[in-house]
């Protein structure tokens, strides 16, 4: 394990309570439905100006733009902060809304809400949207008339003006690294004593990727344990079963020892790769992927993962598997770049090398820092136009910064859900729904006047009614 020098270790747990703390505040704001909680810092070390607990006066003359996170993702009422020689004042104080300076609006995808946007949205408002998370937590924003409200993006989409791709990879050398590696003599070792080949691991069950009926019909062909509430065929430890356990490295050691990981994505979209795909990289277990279409864009070599052809039976995955299980020769192909602690992808190399955040990573911003950052810098951007005459910029957010297809339905023998009811049919109905969601919701934000949450739905309404 590595050693803390005490200053890291203070910065480590300042951060950690700082976690705590927003969540804690979540769950007050949550509770109270306002937002006057005091306020807090996210990695206070970035350079940000602390403004805690005093009132900031912010007059109508003030130089600096005034950038509103519309969704109360940070908490702060009010922060003046520093992005390279730039400065903006960040606050979540909605009544910001008419503040002359007021020049942007920052909204989280998950907690997008149609209830009360701020409109009108006069010429110089910029809207930024940021959103890491699986269309699972707010479909209505994948869809082109609605993602291209928004001249900003920060999203896992590779094509978004911030591209969190990566979010879940903290760096090239936890990939390579063999601290958890299991030689194969000894994997073979533990197979022979009646461990199986496969791994699982799923407490969210039947998720938009339909991955549990999957996993349910290749169990049936080959020995799969797992151990998450989804599936469940065998009992973790009970040290391990706390939800924290999945940062344990006792939970590490024990994924180590499979050949492979089943890594199935909670939905279906490009750039949406999450943990379950660098896990069993970093601890040499060869991940069997399903989740982003486009993930060899994405993997450290061209034979790192076995990827799952939804259209292919499991049947004939579950033989390729027991193939490789067999086949020493052939299986070690797979980690020959872990061996050789080399990444091959040059797109991967770079993203890394280049990406301007860090996870977990007390050095570097996080990504909402610099989220924030960006769209300040665009604003000055114009100020600076402005001053030198020259016309404004404009930013437009694309269709590809969030997109994600229909989700699927698998249609196999295995019947898991004999013994209760089950939310993978919602989905598509749930998506179907969000299309006409987006269109009505864009109607309305065209129209550039206040509507209220009724107006929305008979606006949704009509479009059924009409069919368009
Ligand atoms: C929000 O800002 C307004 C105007 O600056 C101020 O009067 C109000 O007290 C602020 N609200 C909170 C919760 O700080
Ligand atoms: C929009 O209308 C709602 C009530 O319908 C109101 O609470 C909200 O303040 C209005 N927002 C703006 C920006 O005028
Ligand atoms: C896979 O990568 C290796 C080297 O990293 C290269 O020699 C080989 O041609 C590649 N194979 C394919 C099918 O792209
Ligand atoms: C922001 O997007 C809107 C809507 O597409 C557009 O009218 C406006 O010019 C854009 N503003 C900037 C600063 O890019």
């Amino acid at each position: 394990m590595a050693r803390l020098s005490p200053r890291k270790l203070s910065m480590f747990c300042l951060c950690v309570s700082a976690f705590v703390f927003l969540v804690i505040t979540f769950q007050v704001v949550e509770e109270l439905g306002q937002f006057d909680a005091t306020i807090h810092r996210w990695g206070a070390q970035d350079g940000g100006v602390l403004l805690s607990d005093e009132k900031v006066d912010i007059g109508a003359d003030s130089s600096y733009p005034v950038i509103v996170w519309w969704s109360p993702l940070t908490g702060e009422q009010g922060r003046l902060g520093e992005c390279g020689s730039n400065k903006c004042f960040f606050t979540v104080n909605r009544s910001f809304y008419s503040h002359p300076s007021t020049q942007a609006f920052l909204f989280y995808g998950t907690d997008f809400n149609v209830e009360s946007l701020p409109l009108p949205r006069l010429e110089h408002h910029h809207w930024a949207l940021f959103h890491e998370e699986s269309p699972k937590n707010n479909y209505k924003l994948f869809h082109e008339p609605v993602i291209t409200l928004f001249n900003h993006t920060a999203t896992f989409s590779q094509h978004s003006h911030l591209p969190l791709v990566t979010q879940y990879l903290e760096s090239l050398a936890t990939l390579t690294s063999h601290a958890h590696l299991v030689p194969l003599a000894q994997k073979n070792q533990l197979r022979a004593e009646g461990l199986a080949p496969v791994v699982y691991v799923q407490s969210d069950c039947d998720p938009p990727s339909d991955r549990d009926v999957y996993v349910a019909e290749l169990m049936r062909h080959i020995p799969v344990d797992s151990y998450g509430r989804c599936l469940h065929n065998r009992d973790l430890p009970v040290s391990l079963r706390e939800s924290t356990a999945m940062d344990d490295p006792a939970f590490h050691q024990l994924l180590a020892r499979y050949k492979f990981i089943l890594a199935f994505e909670n939905a279906i979209c490009d750039d949406y790769i999450t943990e379950k795909l660098w896990r069993p990289l970093k601890l040499g277990v060869v991940p069997v992927y399903y989740g982003a279409p486009n993930v060899r864009h994405w993997l450290p070599s061209n034979r790192s993962a076995v990827v799952v052809n939804p259209d292919s039976e499991p049947k004939k995955l579950a033989e390729y598997l027991q193939r490789l299980d067999k086949n020493d020769g052939e299986y070690l192909t797979f980690l020959e770049w872990k061996h050789r602690q080399e990444v091959a992808n040059e797109r991967l190399v770079s993203d890394m090398k280049h990406r301007t955040w860090g996870v977990q990573d007390l050095t570097q911003n996080n990504y909402i820092d610099e989220f924030e950052c960006m769209v300040c810098n665009r604003v000055w951007e114009n100020i600076n136009r402005e001053k030198q005459g020259l016309a404004s910029k404009t930013w437009q957010a694309q269709a590809d910064h969030l997109r994600c297809p229909r989700p699927r339905l698998f249609d196999f023998e295995a019947d898991h859900h004999a013994d209760g009811p089950s939310l993978r049919k919602i989905w598509r109905p749930s998506y179907d729904q969000s299309v006409k969601e987006a269109r009505a919701l864009r109607r309305l934000v065209m129209k550039n006047k206040n509507f209220t949450v009724a107006q929305f739905w008979k606006e949704v309404f009509s479009f059924q009614i009409n069919g368009e």
